[in-house]
């Protein structure tokens, strides 16, 4: 059975920043509440004329220019992501169609925030059966179109982004275990309540803010931590390994306070996870790949090491994927430059 690599990343992040101190010119809020509550100083934000899918292509790009990857050569694109261009069809083949991957399939996955570390799981499954020699795995997001610019207990949290890996067979598998969890018992904790065929929309909802991404904050932290624990931990054992065994921990960025929490559990020093969630807020299902990209352009990650990546949301769903880091790794990071 084939083994999987992951060899290279691509991101892309629009231009335009959002400080807390812009928000706190048109909302009751300020740059000192948010920081304290989720550690966020500032977020991107798309130009009108971007997209989830425009994003999505432009981490991609980055992606096959710099590992020098024909788009020919191309055999399978997973997009993950909560707010797709359309309903239907999926943001994944307009991606495909942009960058002339003819010999790719693509489809989406909707897992929120876990949607990377979904993604890179199932990806990894089509390599090590043979069905597919690689794929182009990416988390691409929009999500200051989903918030509602006049609740200040959710808009100030995201913000937008891409980032992209690349996958492929090889001898020695590099995807040590996974662990993907759901409870879909949560489901109302973030969610969208119109827009589907349980709520079509009409002017009813859009009257009602029906619309706009919805959370219910405090329970829905409770709720994660301990599942974030427990899938890190049954991640380990099932790599035969312990927590003190990972050189990095690449959390989804949600909240500050939650990475602290699990560090503390874990008994692991905070230096070993990857923190940007200052620059970008939340990003859902880019979030992973934008931490990693950063982790590894700042020469955080040496060859060999383990690196864990965990991401948990909307569903409610949690999984983690345990990877051994390569040699050979590559990363353009077009457009993702730290600013700091
Ligand atoms: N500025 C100023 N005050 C605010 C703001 C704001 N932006 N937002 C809320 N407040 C006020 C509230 O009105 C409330 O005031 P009150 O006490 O007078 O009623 C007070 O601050 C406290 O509000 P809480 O909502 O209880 O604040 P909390 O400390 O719980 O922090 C937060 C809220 C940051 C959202 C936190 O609950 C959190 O991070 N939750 C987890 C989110 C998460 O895990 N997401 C992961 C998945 S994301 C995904 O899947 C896309």
């Amino acid at each position: 059975m084939p083994g999987v690599r992951l060899t290279a990343l691509g991101t892309y992040v629009p231009e335009r920043v959002l400080t807390n101190d812009q928000l706190a010119e048109f909302l009751e809020t300020s740059d000192e509440w948010i920081h304290q509550r989720t550690g966020i100083r500032e977020r991107r934000a798309a130009a009108p004329n971007e997209t989830t899918a425009s994003l999505a292509a432009a981490a991609g790009a980055a992606l096959l220019s710099r590992r020098r990857i024909a788009p020919e050569a191309v055999q399978m694109v997973i997009v993950a992501t909560m707010l797709p261009d359309h309903p239907f069809p999926a943001t994944a083949c307009q991606v495909q169609h942009r960058l002339g991957l003819v010999n790719a399939f693509a489809f989406d996955i909707a897992a929120a925030c876990s949607g990377f570390v979904y993604a890179l799981e199932v990806a990894a499954q089509f390599i090590r059966t043979g069905a597919v020699a690689n794929a182009l795995v990416i988390g691409s997001e929009v999500l200051t179109r989903c918030v509602d610019w006049t609740d200040r207990s959710t808009c100030v949290l995201f913000g937008d982004g891409a980032g992209a890996a690349w996958l492929e067979a090889s001898e020695e598998d590099q995807f040590l275990a996974a662990v993907l969890r759901t409870d879909g018992s949560g489901q109302d904790l973030l969610h969208m309540p119109a827009g589907g065929t349980a709520l079509p929309a009409t002017a009813e909802t859009v009257a009602g803010r029906q619309h706009f991404l919805k959370m219910r904050g405090l329970e829905l932290y409770q709720q994660v931590v301990p599942m974030i624990c427990e899938v890190i931990e049954d991640t380990c054992k099932k790599a035969r390994l312990t927590p003190a065994d990972l050189a990095l921990v690449v959390p989804h960025q949600a909240n500050i306070h939650i990475v602290e929490e699990v560090a503390a559990y874990l008994d692991l020093p905070l230096e070993r996870f990857v923190l940007n969630i200052d620059r970008y807020g939340n990003t859902s299902a880019a979030s992973i790949p934008l931490a990693l990209a950063e982790a590894a352009t700042a020469g955080r990650i040496a060859a060999g090491e383990r690196v864990l990546l965990v991401g948990f949301g909307a569903g409610l769903t949690c999984g983690a994927t345990l990877i051994r880091w390569d040699r050979g790794f590559i990363y353009d990071w077009t457009g993702a430059k730290p600013r700091r």
